[in-house]
């Protein structure tokens, strides 16, 4: 076999075999298929597509090209959750206590901020001697005795994968359906859980912009776990406005605190609730509404809170912080951003409310660009409110003088507020539900 067919093929719009495309992933990590010919082929991909069975054979050759976890020792009820990314998105730190207090078995690897969004990774590191890093036995000791844990994404998992999406980042080929859930499933596949929801974002500071774009993907990556074995429902969600009220890292650790402790409500609660529920009846294979009622009940008890602060203790972080989250250390600067008329808000955008928060020190510019845990956005209006002239909108969160005037006038510019008659339908968060 040639790369150079292969290529040929693909520029021609003919489907690939699974011999072929495992050809060209084998080829790619040993170095026999160079860096141009991988970039000639994913962009004839995103030009041309790829049918269902082509993209579940590169899945599947890009899971099997490193690392593995092997769950089979918690049987039916490992279960994990894979976001596509948003600004103030602090669900895992959420969801996975709920779902491990009703004893399901949550394994999750996870991210840093990547651009304008978070990760969960730089949230929990914002806790005092929080370990990220955990030895394979310790991790699975851990999910077994505890039923969870959080640890950075290792770079053993879909290394395939991570070397495509350095070259689809500098060719112009994110932005295919194919590549994407690829991309994303094949990382959830190499981890191995049994049943897996996704929850698929749209929106102004999301990579797909509609909710029918959305649907595409989010049905694309259902039928590929599904044809891999796995049980899978994906939730399309809203991304135009940031979830919950704060941005930055120990902001959001702060609010997820206060969903658990059940003094938190609106969209950011409402989404866990949504995201656990779904997991409880994949595992549990009991209907949503059965399963919406034991995540209600974890939170309302208290069962979900207790199981945080095991978590938190358990993989060596300062439990205190998580009983008084007051001793989280405070921005030396708070700077409120004040309406600048008065009406309705109609839009938030997300991504250039996530670009201030990186300005403000929440984010990196450069990869390896340190985190101030304390920096970021405190919102006090969200997008179907009303607010008055002069009235506070947002705190600025930060520790850096020089970043000040220029966060206040981007984040005036991401608020757009209509005149004080019109009232406003609120869109709702939850697009669909594919299960
Ligand atoms: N997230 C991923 O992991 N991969 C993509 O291609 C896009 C988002």
């Amino acid at each position: 076999m040639r790369i150079y067919d292969v290529i040929d093929k693909k520029r021609r719009g003919v489907e690939l075999t699974n011999e072929e495309i495992q050809f060209f992933i084998d080829g790619y990590m040993s170095g026999a298929v160079s860096d141009y010919q991988a970039a000639a082929l994913i962009m004839a991909i995103c030009i041309n597509g790829m049918t269902e069975k082509e993209t579940t054979a590169l899945t599947m050759s890009m899971a099997n090209s490193g690392e593995k976890a092997d769950m089979s020792v918690f049987g039916e009820l490992s279960v994990d959750k894979h976001s596509t990314g948003g600004v103030g998105d602090k669900t895992s730190l959420i969801v996975a206590p709920i779902v491990a207090s009703l004893g399901c078995k949550v394994a999750k690897m996870s991210g840093r901020g990547l651009g304008h969004t978070g990760g969960t990774v730089d949230k929990l590191e914002s806790i005092p001697g929080y370990k990220i890093a955990l030895s394979t036995a310790d991790f699975f000791a851990q999910v077994n005795e505890l039923g969870m844990a959080i640890v950075g994404q290792s770079g053993n998992f879909a290394p395939a994968d991570k070397k495509l999406y350095a070259l689809r980042d500098v060719t112009a080929t994110v932005e295919s359906i194919p590549l994407i859930s690829s991309s994303i499933m094949s990382k959830k596949l190499a981890a191995g859980a049994k049943s897996i929801v996704l929850d698929v974002k749209f929106g102004r500071g999301a990579f797909m912009h509609t909710p029918e774009e959305a649907e595409i993907l989010a049905s694309n990556m259902v039928r590929i776990g599904r044809n891999c074995g796995r049980r899978m429902s994906a939730v399309i969600t809203d991304m135009n406005s940031p979830l919950g009220y704060a941005i930055g890292n120990s902001l959001e650790v702060k609010e997820a605190i206060d969903v658990l402790r059940g003094e938190s409500y609106g969209d950011l609660r409402e989404i866990c609730i949504v995201l656990a529920s779904e997991m409880i009846a994949l595992v549990k294979n009991i209907s949503y509404e059965e399963s919406r009622a034991l995540v209600s009940e974890a939170i309302d008890s208290g069962k979900a809170y207790e199981k945080m602060k095991e978590w938190i203790a358990v993989q060596g972080g300062d439990v205190s912080y998580i009983v008084d989250s007051s001793l989280f250390p405070e921005s030396s600067i708070k700077v409120n951003v004040y309406a600048e008329k008065t009406g309705y808000i109609v839009s938030l955008d997300a991504q250039k409310i996530g670009f201030i928060s990186v300005m403000l020190g929440a984010g990196r510019l450069l990869k390896d660009d340190p985190i101030d845990y304390s920096a970021g956005i405190m919102m006090k209006k969200k997008t179907g409110d009303f607010v008055r002239e002069g009235e506070i909108i947002a705190v600025l969160h930060t520790n850096k003088h020089d970043a000040v005037n220029d966060a206040v006038k981007e984040y005036l510019s991401a608020v757009t507020i209509i005149g004080r008659q019109t009232s406003l339908a609120k869109s709702p968060l939850v697009y669909k539900t594919i299960r």
